[in-house]
């Protein structure tokens, strides 16, 4: 009954059932702990507050939108929709209707009595995934690279019009979380880097891109889902893990503020439409019906207006998750694909029929889900969905799993417009240069004879799109694998654009792809005139597993034996560049320092047109211009943390002892030295920095937030007679399928929930609908608008002191100088553009938040009495020029 593409999901998924990992010891990482010793925070707080076991406070009850800053507009739609509606037309709304069930990879109910058809929601955050004719764009951590506030927002602009043009409605993206506490992350790369300021402005500005072309975007995964291993327990047992629950990240309020909760911060005030919660515990409360994060930190403090939305089986309960502040189920089913049963759905309406719902919070899910949809689009009439994730065929089924409804699934809509310009253009622009002795780059072109090596820099033999979920790492890296992934339309290997670019300039051209022939590598080395050798990294999402890589890297070192490619070409050609291709730091100290390795070039995880993008910056017609968004270290054992690869209980603890010092917050209070810092990068030109000015503007003191919400409101009514809930006469049901009508008008028979919830067993005003006072942080989307203020303005001069144009990226760090704080913190950048001999200013709005420290007894942010330094630097090492914020 299925095709070909859902036994091939159903084979990887089977191929994971074979494998035993869990007597492989602690192979990943040189100690059991996840933060090392002495990398441990000095802050007293991130100390206690780091405990395995700790737990989660409640907070109830779960806020209701009203509407704050720019969504009082989407509101009253949606306040004029919602109150239409019946309650099985809300419960719809909230509910997916199941894995492989409709086209989408979720799909909420439709609502068919006002023509509103179901909402698609569909991965991914590189381009429309499971479909065809769409693009493949870089990832999210080469867009890190460029600095590039443009780039962020052109990019979510352009996957919006894809994403649009196939008739999805929610777009599963941008990444925030991970943010990358640890380099081996299997997912860092989806998202953009460790650095929470680098991190949300790139956030923000996808966000705004994305919903510029009328699709919602949902902001995830939310919070501190920090590494794949033991996210979910069905995937852990099938690779051999006897663990209970998912794993929890045990972490403290003011890391949580300053490092996690940031990005999301500003992903809330650029106006996300929903947020999607996590697989992971945060202190040993599930992330998706945690009441601290969800309602008490993103709906009270942040004041966002959205909807919460359950990451693929990240649901764990009915009630409590509602109660908790989850909106939305997806795909819909509990506790496995295709279970035929869910937490929402049928349960829900009993649920609110038998009082443990409030009205108010199913009107309050309605109208967050409706408000997110006004903000975007202007008509509930849109087009048809014109594809199925399912199969790439033109006839398929509707109801694809359960083989109902033959019909042409598939139009093959082509919505690849130009876009293959930008992509090219972002690859090249992401490119950053690591070292470049004696110029060796650019290439003139008129090399007699070129050499590339590597398997990096070929085809995957199996054809671009040869691994399900670019599962594995065969060719050149131009994405990496999981369900942030698509479907290449064409793969441009470095291989074709070199050779393309060299035989233009009428020179020689060879390559060696497989790094198994070294001997042919070695004697092609020899007599190159230059040798470009490719090497990769890779990592993904942990539903594949990669040469025994479980999502998370296993390693800091480079994949497809490139170290012994890169050690035969360099020790045979004394002009040999590096390119790799990876998805976050990798080990290159030996390289750094071989006098044969004339140049290296990281280019990160560039998309479709991977080799056109590295052409144009071998052959210098981009300007290098990019900047490390992550911290290249030495050692593995420099960043201080790591992922849990060995279970260390029933619900594995990972105690994020270091609080705030991920990444070059380590590296600067450890002094060490890394290979490459972050913020680093050189370009084919010079810059001087000079002239700093500091400007104190006239903000005023801060105010804490005071004053309450109004009362929770209801839209609409219902009977609460249950018959009046029952299937309708005659209802043809799809199998498997979820729908909000009741079996039965007994309520217990009609949900058949063996744990049956006593009215009284709900956490203390869970179900309280009475006005609320609003955090001293929150008020508005994004929280306290007080925290944007403008303290300082910080300006300075960079100058094009070479000879051709290029692109710099100043960037200012802040020392907020508490006992406690990091040594240097990233709050502001711009890449600018500089013609030869040009000078520019560059400005920086110092916020009243860039100064402030979260104060956890306070419950708010507070600009401590202490000196505030400032600098401009080329990188978090190279400081130019230095201040005092006073
Ligand atoms: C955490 O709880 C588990 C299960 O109750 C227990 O085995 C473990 O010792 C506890 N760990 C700590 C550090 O208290
Ligand atoms: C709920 O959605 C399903 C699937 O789209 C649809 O068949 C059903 O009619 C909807 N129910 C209501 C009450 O609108
Ligand atoms: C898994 O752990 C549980 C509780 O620790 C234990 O009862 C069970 O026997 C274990 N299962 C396997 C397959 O080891
Ligand atoms: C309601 O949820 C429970 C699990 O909590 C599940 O056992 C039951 O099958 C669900 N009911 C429906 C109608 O989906
Ligand atoms: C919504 O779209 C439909 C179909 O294109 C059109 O007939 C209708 O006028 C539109 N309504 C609004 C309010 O724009
Ligand atoms: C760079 O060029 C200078 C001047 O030509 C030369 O002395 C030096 O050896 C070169 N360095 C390397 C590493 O090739
Ligand atoms: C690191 O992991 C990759 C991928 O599994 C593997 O190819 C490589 O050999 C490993 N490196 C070392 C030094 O073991
Ligand atoms: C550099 O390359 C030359 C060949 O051009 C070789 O003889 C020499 O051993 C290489 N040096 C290193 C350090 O590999
Ligand atoms: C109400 O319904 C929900 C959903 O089916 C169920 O989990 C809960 O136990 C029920 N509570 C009461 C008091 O009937």
């Amino acid at each position: 009954m299925h095709s070909s593409i859902a036994t091939a999901l159903l084979t990887v998924a089977s191929s994971v059932l074979a494998q035993d990992f869990s007597n492989d010891g602690n192979y990943g990482s040189p100690f059991p702990d996840t933060t090392y010793p002495g990398f441990e925070s000095t802050n007293p707080y991130a100390i206690a507050g780091s405990l395995s076991n700790q737990t989660s406070p409640p907070k109830y009850p779960s806020p209701w939108g009203e509407g704050l800053g720019e969504w009082a507009s989407a509101y009253s739609k949606a306040r004029a929709f919602v109150s239409q509606l019946t309650l099985e037309e809300k419960v719809n709304l909230t509910t997916g209707t199941g894995w492989e069930l409709d086209r989408c990879v979720g799909q909420t109910g439709s609502i068919p009595r006002l023509a509103f058809r179901a909402l698609c929601l569909q991965d991914s955050p590189v381009g429309v995934r499971d479909t065809d004719f769409n693009s493949v764009f870089p990832a999210g951590v080469n867009v890190a690279a460029t600095w590039d506030r443009g780039v962020a927002y052109a990019r979510g602009q352009a996957m919006g019009y894809e994403h649009k043009g196939k008739g999805v409605d929610v777009q599963l993206g941008p990444v925030a979380g991970p943010l990358g506490r640890t380099p081996e992350g299997g997912r860092n790369w989806e998202g953009f880097s460790p650095d929470p300021v680098l991190t949300g402005v790139m956030f923000a500005e996808t966000i705004k891109g994305t919903q510029s072309a009328g699709v919602m975007t949902s902001a995830k995964h939310y919070i501190a889902y920090e590494q794949e291993h033991f996210r979910l327990v069905p995937d852990s047992v099938n690779y051999g893990f006897n663990i209970t629950a998912s794993d929890s990240a045990n972490f403290d309020d003011v890391t949580m503020h300053e490092l996690y909760l940031w990005p999301f911060a500003d992903g809330v005030k650029a106006g996300c439409t929903s947020v999607m919660c996590s697989y992971n515990q945060v202190n040993n409360s599930q992330a998706c019906q945690n009441s601290y994060t969800l309602n008490y930190l993103l709906k009270g403090e942040l004041g966002f207006q959205g909807y919460v939305m359950s990451d693929w089986l990240g649901t764990n309960s009915g009630v409590a998750s509602v109660l908790a502040g989850l909106d939305m189920t997806m795909p819909g089913d509990s506790n496995a694909y295709d279970s035929g049963d869910s937490y929402f759905g049928a349960n829900l309406t009993v649920a609110v029929l038998n009082g443990t719902v409030p009205a108010w919070r199913l009107d309050d899910m309605a109208m967050r889900i409706m408000a997110g949809f006004y903000f975007v689009e202007t008509n509930i009439t849109r087009d048809p969905i014109n594809f199925s994730s399912w199969t790439r065929d033109t006839f398929s089924y509707e109801h694809y799993f359960v083989g109902e409804g033959w019909t042409q699934v598939n139009n093959h809509v082509n919505v690849r417009s130009d876009h293959a310009n930008l992509i090219r253009s972002i690859g090249a622009r992401s490119t950053v240069l690591l070292k470049n002795v004696n110029n060796t780059l650019p290439l003139t072109g008129n090399e007699p004879l070129t050499a590339v090596f590597g398997d990096d820099a070929g085809p995957n033999s199996n054809g671009p799109n040869g691994c399900p979920d670019r599962g594995c790492d065969d060719g050149t890296l131009g994405m990496a694998w999981g369900s942030g992934s698509a479907e290449l339309p064409y793969l441009v290997t470095p291989d074709t654009a070199i050779q393309n670019t060299v035989l233009a300039a009428g020179g020689a051209y060879e390559s060696v792809l497989s790094n198994g022939a070294l001997d042919k590598m070695g004697s092609l080395a020899r007599r190159a005139n230059v040798s470009i050798v490719f090497a990769n990294a890779d990592s993904g999402e942990w539903f594949v597993q990669v040469d025994r890589n479980l999502g998370d890297r296993n390693n800091l070192t480079l994949w497809q034996g490139a170290d012994e490619a890169i050690a035969m070409v360099a020790g045979s050609c004394s002009n040999t560049i590096l390119v790799v291709h990876s998805v976050g730091p990798v080990l290159l100290e030996k390289y750094a320092s071989n006098p044969n390795i004339t140049a290296i070039l990281w280019a990160g995880v560039p998309g479709q047109e991977s080799g056109n993008s590295i052409a144009d910056v071998l052959y210098g017609h981009v300007n290098p211009g990019a900047k490390l968004p992550f911290t290249i270290g030495a050692n593995r054992t420099d960043y201080g943390t790591d992922v849990l690869y060995t279970p260390n209980g029933d619900v594995p603890q990972i105690d994020f002892r270091e609080g705030v010092f991920i990444d070059y917050r380590a590296f600067d209070s450890h002094n060490s030295t890394p290979t490459y810092e972050f913020g680093f990068g050189l370009s084919y030109t010079t810059f001087n920095y000079s002239n700093l000015q500091i400007t104190k503007l006239d903000a005023g003191d801060y105010v804490p937030f005071t004053g309450y919400t109004s009362e929770a409101p209801t839209y609409g009514n219902f009977s609460t007679d249950p018959a009046a809930h029952l299937f309708p006469a005659n209802f043809s049901r799809v199998p498997l399928y979820q729908y909000p009508w009741l079996n039965s008008t007994n309520l217990t028979e009609a949900s058949s929930d063996p744990q049956y919830a006593a009215p009284g067993s709900f956490p203390v005003n869970a179900q309280n609908g009475s006005a609320q006072r609003i955090p001293k942080a929150g008020g508005a989307p994004g929280g306290n608008p007080m925290l944007y203020d403008v303290l300082y303005r910080v300006q300075a001069t960079i100058t094009n002191t070479g000879s051709v144009a290029g692109e710099e990226v100043p960037q200012l760090y802040i020392s907020r100088g508490g006992p406690h704080d990091p040594i240097r913190e990233l709050r502001g950048f711009e890449r600018l553009s500089l013609q030869p001999n040009g000078s520019t200013t560059f400005s920086v709005d110092v916020t009243r938040r860039d100064v402030s420290s979260w104060d956890p007894v306070e419950q708010d942010w507070v600009v401590r009495n202490t000196t505030k330094r400032v600098w401009v630097g080329r990188s978090s090492r190279k400081m130019e020029l230095e201040g005092v914020l006073a």
